[in-house]
């Protein structure tokens, strides 16, 4: 038993590094953690209180009759206005807060509020032919080509919306 006291000193540094783990466990870990499965149980809560940030087309048809109009009457009513254009809570806020009219700069100094819309990227999100898209919605395989097609003359800043109307998808003359 020459080497007992070597064996003593790893385990009592085994259960001292042992200890610091459960301590340091204890301290980190949140009370509910493990109560509804491998995560915080609160967190459901805590989710569940934040303020939806997407509001749904009826936020927007007050202010923006006209395009929900369109929209409405058009083959593009599928798509919701905040699919295309990012959540609506911020821009919904700043606009509703006392009048517009009193303060004419808001959205000037509001303006991203909502994602700015190129009007490409938005379209190819759901347009683009892919493999595992549904052959029901219609959809382009290559944009050169669909605007050359179409009569069109592409470059770099070539955007869906200098032919569609975003809203109606009708072609503008
Ligand atoms: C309380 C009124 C109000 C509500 C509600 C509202 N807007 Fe607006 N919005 C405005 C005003 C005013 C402007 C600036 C004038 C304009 O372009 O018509 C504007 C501008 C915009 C613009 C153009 C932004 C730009 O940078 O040119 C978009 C896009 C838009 N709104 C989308 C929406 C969407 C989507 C909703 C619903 C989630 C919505 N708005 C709800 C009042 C409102
Ligand atoms: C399919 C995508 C898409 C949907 C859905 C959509 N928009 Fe737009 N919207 C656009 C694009 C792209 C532009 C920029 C148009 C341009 O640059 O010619 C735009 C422009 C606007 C503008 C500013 C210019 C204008 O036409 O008055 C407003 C306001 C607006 N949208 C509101 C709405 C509202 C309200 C809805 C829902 C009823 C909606 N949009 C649904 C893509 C969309
Ligand atoms: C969120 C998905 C989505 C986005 C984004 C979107 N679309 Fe659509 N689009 C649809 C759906 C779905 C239809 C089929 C009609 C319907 O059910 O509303 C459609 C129909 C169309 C059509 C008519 C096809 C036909 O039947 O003749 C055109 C053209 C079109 N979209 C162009 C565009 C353009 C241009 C943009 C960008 C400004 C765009 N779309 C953005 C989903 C989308
Ligand atoms: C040069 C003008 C032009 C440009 C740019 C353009 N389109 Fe079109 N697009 C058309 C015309 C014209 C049609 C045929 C419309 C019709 O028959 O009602 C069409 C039809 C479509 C259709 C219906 C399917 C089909 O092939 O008939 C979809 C989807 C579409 N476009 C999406 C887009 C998207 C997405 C973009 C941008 C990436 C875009 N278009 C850019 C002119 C254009």
């Amino acid at each position: 038993m020459r080497h007992a006291k070597h064996f003593v000193r790893l385990f009592a540094l085994l259960a001292v590094v042992l200890i610091a783990f459960l301590a340091v466990r204890a301290q980190v870990v949140p009370k509910d953690f493990g109560t509804l499965g491998r995560f915080r149980a609160s967190a459901i809560k805590e989710a569940a209180m934040r303020e939806p940030r997407h509001l749904g087309n009826e936020a927007c048809s007050d202010c923006h009759a006209k395009v929900n109009d369109a929209w409405a009457a058009g083959k593009h009513h599928t798509p919701q206005c905040e699919n295309c254009h990012g959540p609506g809570l911020l821009h919904v806020k700043v606009m509703s807060e006392d009048s517009v009219a009193a303060y004419p700069d808001r959205i000037k100094a509001f303006p991203k509020a909502l994602r700015p819309t190129t009007g490409t990227q938005e379209c190819l999100w759901c347009h683009l032919k892919t493999f595992e898209r549904p052959s029901a919605l219609k959809s382009i395989k290559n944009v050169e080509r669909h605007t050359i097609e179409k009569g069109g003359t592409f470059t770099a800043a070539s955007k869906c919306t200098d032919c569609h109307n975003p809203h109606t998808t009708v072609v503008k003359q």
